[in-house]
């Protein structure tokens, strides 16, 4: 357990990574009580320095050590690296806080979007699990939904921008765009084929059941958050040429009918969520508007006609905040609260 304090000693695993660089920025933006930042990465950043307050604070390479008197140790340098170290720092007094799918379906960890299940935080154990970017922001605009109508099944298509695969990705698109719009060629190394100008409907690995692992964090990961084993979710998961945002068409049937009006009058007031939403007037959210935003914008609700209860949506966040960095610390202010 935490104990409370004035400021806290954050390490923050991963620090120069995508997401990592975003949970420096997101604990300066939001005043965190930091006492003491501990940037960790690999070799591969020794000698590096992170910005924080100001200040260029030396990258740290991580080690069985590094977690010394740390109280709340943010992790986003993937799930080989949560496996071995997060169970280290949790034993040397610290409260993780997990970005990777290392720790998420262990049922003594709790995954927690503040939004949704805030009082799971308190169940932990040393680690906290923060969800998939893309069950993060399906969650915080269904679950409102839920409470007022039940819902029995999910269809999601995802459109998710490259940000989400980390900063090679991103250098990939940028690489790969320059080349082609220099009738050169495209040679993807981190994506099977070329991103640029195409879309995949491939992330992370194909089971043998023809789904991808991502495709199933979003059905075991919307259970295990919203609480209700019943539902039933089925994704389509795709990589878009997009840097910042990822954006998904939801389709629900609900237990109790819905009209889209009342679905927006339930959604003008969810925490977390901005209602954006007058087609009529072009306005819909798009990931180059929500890209920077903390909140997940929802747009495009419409009755589904070909069923009694249904409804269909549009839902866009930032996958490096909302979807990773702003959860996670929004976690760690759960904490300390
Ligand atoms: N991007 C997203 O939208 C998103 C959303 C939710 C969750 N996540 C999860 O967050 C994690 C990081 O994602 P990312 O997008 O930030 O990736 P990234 O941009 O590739 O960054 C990876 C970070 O991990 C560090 N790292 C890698 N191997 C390490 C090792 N052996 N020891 C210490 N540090 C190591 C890297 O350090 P170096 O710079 O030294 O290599 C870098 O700081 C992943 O688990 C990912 O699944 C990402």
């Amino acid at each position: 357990m935490l104990t409370r304090k004035a400021a806290y000693r954050v390490a923050v695993v991963g620090a120069t990574g995508a997401v990592g660089a975003e949970m420096i920025e997101v604990l300066e933006e939001r005043k965190f009580p930091v006492e003491n930042l501990l940037p960790l990465a690999s070799v591969r950043s020794a000698g590096g320095t992170v910005s924080f307050r100001g200040q260029e604070i030396p990258v740290r390479i991580l080690s069985k050590d590094s977690f010394e008197g740390i109280d709340i140790a943010l992790f986003s340098a993937g799930s080989d690296v949560s496996r071995e170290f997060a169970p280290l720092a949790a034993k040397a007094g610290a409260v993780v806080i997990d970005n990777s799918a290392a720790w998420r379906m262990e049922p003594d960890v709790p995954l927690v979007v503040p939004e949704v299940n805030r009082s799971d935080v308190f169940s932990h154990k040393g680690i906290i699990a923060n969800p998939n970017c893309s069950t993060i922001q399906m969650v915080v605009a269904l679950k409102p939904l839920h409470d007022q109508a039940r819902i029995k099944r999910i269809v999601v298509t995802t459109f998710q921008s490259v940000s989400g695969t980390g900063k090679e990705a991103m250098d990939e698109l940028m690489e790969e765009t320059r080349a082609l719009l220099s009738f050169k060629e495209a040679k993807p190394k981190v994506y099977p084929y070329q991103i640029a100008f195409n879309c995949l409907p491939h992330i992370d690995e194909f089971l043998p059941s023809g789904y991808t692992k991502e495709e199933m964090k979003l059905l075991n990961e919307t259970r295990k958050i919203m609480g209700d084993p019943s539902i039933r979710v089925t994704a389509t998961t795709v990589r878009v040429p997009v840097y910042v945002g990822h954006s998904e068409a939801i389709n629900i049937e609900t237990e109790r009918k819905l009209t889209a009006n009342e679905a927006r009058a339930i959604l003008s007031t969810a925490p977390g969520v901005q209602l954006y939403d007058d087609p009529q007037r072009k306005i819909y959210p798009m990931p180059l508007d929500v890209a920077g935003r903390d909140e997940v914008y929802v747009g495009r609700i419409r009755e589904d006609e070909s069923i009694p209860n249904g409804l269909n949506l549009w839902v866009v966040a930032d996958n490096l905040r909302k979807g990773a960095a702003l959860n996670a610390v929004q976690i760690a202010e759960c904490l300390i609260q």
